[in-house]
């Protein structure tokens, strides 16, 4: 699996759990402080089957179709280059995988119904989540 955006690792952290010991969660950031933060959080709660790296989403440090499901979670909305956002995700994906991005598209569709997300405050949005496949 591989988290787009990885921050801290909370995300990743919770994806480890999902895919078990053989599974690999890959998360990636382009900030040197959060890739340090989120290896030392993960040597804290002891988990290994997580791989941090450095670099932006725009150009994934991932080789082509090594993973099956990509997960982003507040970070593509804030890609100012989304188009090289979803080729990396295409390029990175195996065929067949799966895409989840909730906060973009709930972002995108709760943008023209609340001037609140704007200013990135968080609004529930009626629209439900349907995953990309
Ligand atoms: C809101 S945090 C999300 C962190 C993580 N998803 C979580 O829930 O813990 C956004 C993270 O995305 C990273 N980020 C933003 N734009 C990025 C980009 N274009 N490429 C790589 N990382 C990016 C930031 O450095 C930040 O750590």
């Amino acid at each position: 699996m591989l988290d787009l955006g990885s921050g801290a690792g909370f995300d990743a952290f919770l994806a480890a759990q999902r895919v078990g010991e053989s599974g690999k969660v890959i998360g990636v950031d382009m900030t040197h402080e959060m890739i340090e933060k989120a290896i030392v959080n993960a040597e804290k709660l002891n988990i290994s089957n997580v791989d941090f790296r450095l670099g932006e989403i725009e150009k994934l440090p991932v080789s082509d179709s090594a993973v099956d499901v990509v997960i982003s979670n507040c970070v593509i909305n804030l890609s100012p280059d989304k188009s090289a956002v979803f080729k990396e995700i295409h390029r990175t994906l195996r065929p067949g995988a799966a895409s989840l991005f909730q906060t973009f598209f709930v972002q995108e569709k709760c943008l023209k119904k609340s001037a609140a997300t704007l200013r990135l405050i968080p609004v529930e949005c009626p629209e439900p989540f349907h995953p990309v496949r």
